[in-house]
């Protein structure tokens, strides 16, 4: 071995920083032949040493004062897995600020303020590496800053979020309560402190926001990103959606067309064939589409304690084979475009809309013209249950522009013959 060792600080010791330290010990032998060198961890930041005292070897590492890393020049790698913004951005920029490499899984950071980390890792000469911010285990990150690097991408679409994907799975295959689903995802160490981030879009809004950015070359930020979460999809729908053939699945899309980028997440109802149909569970799958490479797909664990530290590890052994090379800060940003991001309103999309109408002739007709008169076409009507005195209607349109279908909406819901508008969810 020619190298020393590398000193890290782990910030946090959860979910993800018990993996990253499981998988440290067990890479422990091997580590000379596959980097060169070995690593050591020095120091364990968490809030309440206490409850972690049991759960490593040497719980003298174990401290709550981050100055006490950021101040050991012996430390060269620091491993960000607290979460959120706050204290978050600040160590993961002093660190950067003291000449220390960082590898985060912090996609809320990343996704906000990841240009001016960026920036500042590149004028300190050290590396700002996130590949666990996106879908887990899967390797995405690096594959398009690198193996995909020639192409022009032009679309990325997939599951990135395994809490949402393991609620919608659970509730499509054995029939689970949504509060169950959660609870279980939660306990099984997928969902996010708040889970609120998971199920109302905004995490897998984050990471689209994340691989937009790297895939476009143009900086796409959390705000940019159109998100609705899975919390309004009912076992009703998911019925629905069976008998049409399809499953709804929480899909995060980014395309850069001529008119800019448009970016988004939702819920889509999609064929059952449909190579995403079949990703189940804590399982994320990314689908992107490149002018040279055109069809790639990506697919494996996206969320969980070893998959997660998998990722993390990869970039923490990437960034160690730089610093034995004496590479270290060669990493660019890559973002040299300016591309606008599309509103939501312009963008076109079919649509089932679930509704209560009023039960007697000629509804259907006054339904139909007031979709008309918005420039929306009806492709399939299902006239199914009577609840009390009205009738509940499923219409799947053909594809039209989203402020089209809004205007035709907030028309039928104050027309005296539609008793509510239960759920609306885009059709692919
Ligand atoms: P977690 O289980 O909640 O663990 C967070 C850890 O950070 C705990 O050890 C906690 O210590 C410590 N911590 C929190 N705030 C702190 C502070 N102010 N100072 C010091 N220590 C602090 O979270 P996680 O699931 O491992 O997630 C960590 C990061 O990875 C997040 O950015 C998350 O989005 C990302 N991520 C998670 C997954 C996943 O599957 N879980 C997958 C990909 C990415 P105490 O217990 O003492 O408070
Ligand atoms: N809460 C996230 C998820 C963790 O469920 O996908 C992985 O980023």
């Amino acid at each position: 071995m020619s190298h020393e060792g590398i000193n890290v600080a782990l910030l946090g010791l959860g979910t993800v920083g018990s993996g990253v330290y499981k998988v440290m010990q067990r890479q422990k032998a091997e580590m000379p032949q596959k980097i060169n060198t070995h690593l050591n961890i020095r120091r364990i930041l968490v809030r309440n040493i206490a409850k972690y005292q049991d759960k490593i070897e040497d719980p003298s590492i174990l401290t709550t004062e981050y100055e006490t890393i950021l101040e050991d020049a012996q430390i060269d790698l620091v491993i960000e897995l607290i979460g959120g913004i706050e204290p978050a951005y600040t160590y993961i920029r002093s660190a950067l600020e003291a000449g220390k490499s960082v590898v985060t899984a912090n996609k809320d950071l990343i996704a906000d303020r990841g240009g001016e980390l960026f920036q500042i890792a590149e004028e300190n000469h050290v590396e700002l590496r996130f590949e666990a911010s996106v879908a887990g285990g899967i390797p995405i990150i690096s594959p398009l800053k690198n193996s995909l690097a020639a192409n022009e991408i032009r679309k990325i679409m997939g599951i990135v979020n395994g809490t949402t994907n393991y609620i919608l799975s659970k509730m499509t295959e054995e029939g689970m309560d949504y509060e169950d689903a959660l609870a279980e995802a939660t306990q099984l160490g997928y969902a996010e402190a708040d889970p609120t981030a998971d199920v109302e879009g905004y995490d897998a809004g984050r990471k689209i926001a994340i691989l937009a950015t790297i895939a476009f070359h143009s900086r796409v930020i959390f705000r940019d990103v159109y998100t609705e979460g899975i919390t309004k999809i009912t076992a009703k729908d998911i019925s629905y959606a069976r008998n049409l053939g399809r499953v709804i699945k929480l899909i995060a899309m980014a395309e850069n067309t001529s008119e800019g980028i448009e970016v988004k997440v939702h819920p889509l109802l999609i064929p059952q064939n449909h190579p995403l149909a079949s990703v189940s569970g804590s399982y994320n799958a990314v689908y992107v589409d490149g002018d040279a490479v055109e069809d790639v797909m990506f697919y494996g664990r996206g969320a969980g304690e070893m998959p997660t530290a998998s990722a993390v590890m990869g970039d923490v052994f990437s960034i160690a084979r730089r610093i034995v090379e004496n590479s270290v800060g060669s990493t660019r940003d890559n973002v040299y475009r300016s591309i606008p991001v599309k509103r939501i309103e312009n963008t076109r999309s079919s649509y089932y809309i679930r509704m209560e109408v009023e039960d007697k002739p000629g509804v259907l007709a006054t339904i139909a013209s007031i979709f008309g008169n918005n420039s929306v076409s009806i492709e399939q009507v299902i006239q199914k249950n009577k609840i009390d005195n009205n009738a509940e209607l499923v219409i799947i349109t053909s594809s039209v522009k989203e402020r089209h279908i809004k205007d035709a909406l907030l028309i039928l819901e104050s027309s005296s013959v539609v008793r509510k508008i239960a759920t609306l969810i885009r059709v692919y």
